[in-house]
């Protein structure tokens, strides 16, 4: 066995603070995203996989992965946000109800006429933008998407098929952000991104508070198996939303007996990481092409509504390389006999990548300690992704791209 290959920082603000968690997350913000999400034709619970053989060969009471690789058909759970916050941007303009902000009434021809034509923009690194594309689509508004140079062929072709218009930004997703912030102030573009910036946050809040429907579609499959809740949240962070909203959901719901809370980075993109290691309480951005193979985590700047919710709630950190989701990826694809078969992309099987390492390699014992992870541990994360990217996914299953260092591979 080796020494751990990954940094990892703990975060204490001696008392955590779940105020914020509380006001943003509450139950009835995520029954009401729920409500919404249920209307769409076609919606239904992605399974929530528990994973025994693998929790009994790692040494842990369970693993228990919520699989939104089948959410609607868009592969991953990032449509739950933006079709929310598209809803919420209706309702408010034109003053409606939550009664009647329905999904039906949305797609009719009245609201059309109410609306008149919106241009809805967004920058993205594919899954969010692929989300904005569909729900544009199904409401009959324009959509443009600006992606960064680095998007894959595959990626921009699965957002142009929902009719959105997309321009290829010469520079890294963060540089996309700002492009498309300029650019829709000028055309009068509606952006609906799930990074917030200095006085851009309503709409980013409402796309944290829509993925929060698959966190209580999770405390609902839970509570099937008997579990009240998981003892342990493995979470990984792009500009830190979903994060945010997943350890904002169970530090609102369990204040005083939280899970306990691991975000997850590529050591390419440690944004989130590297603003908590600087312990001033601000973002700090990561620069650079940030060419990690986790492409829904390749993002420099932190969302700073996100950072608030992290940093206030979170306990541990991790920066970690991009083998370790390589590794995620084929442990899924391939699993112990008994265990379910799960298809995850690159961002998505991070975390479990990460759990596998700190429960076999060397050095590991302390943090693992730490993190009070055990036998009796139950440990939640989210497969963010199914096959987003096919042909970089037969490059990681099939060619065996990004392999484990020798020093790291399982001894015999
Ligand atoms: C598949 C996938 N997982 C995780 C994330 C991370 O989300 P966030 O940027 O909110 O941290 C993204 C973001 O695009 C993603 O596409």
């Amino acid at each position: 066995m080796a020494d751990l290959d990954f940094e990892c920082i703990t975060y204490d603000w001696g008392v955590k603070d779940r105020t914020k968690a509380k006001e943003l997350f509450g139950i009835e913000t995520a029954r009401k995203a729920m409500k919404f999400h249920r209307e769409i034709p076609g919606y239904k619970m992605t399974p929530l996989r528990a994973l025994p053989n693998l929790a009994h060969m790692l040494g842990v009471g369970g693993i228990y992965i919520k699989d939104e690789a089948e959410r609607l058909e868009l592969n991953s759970f990032k449509v739950l946000g933006g079709s929310y916050a598209i809803s919420r941007y209706i309702q408010k303009r034109l003053g409606l109800t939550d009664e009647e902000t329905t999904y039906d009434y949305l797609v009719s021809d009245e609201c059309h006429k109410r609306l008149g034509d919106v241009t809805f923009a967004a920058a993205t690194d594919g899954n969010h933008g692929r989300g904005i594309a569909w729900a544009a689509m199904k409401l009959r508004h324009k959509c443009v998407i600006y992606v960064h140079k680095e998007t894959s062929q595959a990626r921009i072709d699965a957002i142009r098929r929902y009719g959105a218009q997309v321009t290829v930004v010469d520079g890294n997703y963060d540089d996309a952000v700002r492009l498309i912030a300029e650019e829709a102030r000028k055309n009068n573009w509606t952006i609906i991104s799930d990074t917030s910036w200095d006085g851009y946050t309503e709409i980013p809040t409402w796309i944290m508070q829509g993925y929060t429907t698959m966190l209580l579609e999770a405390q609902e499959q839970f509570s099937g198996m008997g579990i009240t809740r998981p003892t342990h949240v493995i979470v990984q962070a792009g500009v830190g939303a979903l994060a945010a909203s997943v350890i904002g959901f169970y530090a609102a719901l369990y204040p005083e007996n939280p899970p306990v809370f691991i975000v997850v980075e590529p050591d390419k993109a440690p944004c989130v990481f590297e603003s908590i290691k600087a312990n001033d309480g601000k973002c700090h951005s990561v620069k650079g092409d940030l060419d990690t193979i986790m492409a829904g985590l390749a993002c420099g700047d932190p969302s700073p509504i996100a950072f608030d919710i992290l940093s206030h709630n979170a306990d541990f950190f991790l920066s970690v390389p991009d083998y370790i989701a390589a590794r995620g990826m084929r442990i899924l694809s391939c699993p112990l006999k008994g265990d379910p078969f799960m298809i995850s992309g690159e961002s998505g099987a991070v975390p479990l990548g990460a759990l596998y390492s700190l429960m076999t390699e060397k050095g590991d014992e302390e943090i693992r300690a730490r993190m009070g992870i055990n036998s009796s541990s139950l440990i939640f994360m989210v497969n963010t992704e199914g096959n987003t990217d096919p042909k970089h996914f037969r490059q990681i299953i099939w060619d065996g791209c990004d392999p484990v260092p020798h020093q790291y591979r399982t001894r015999r």
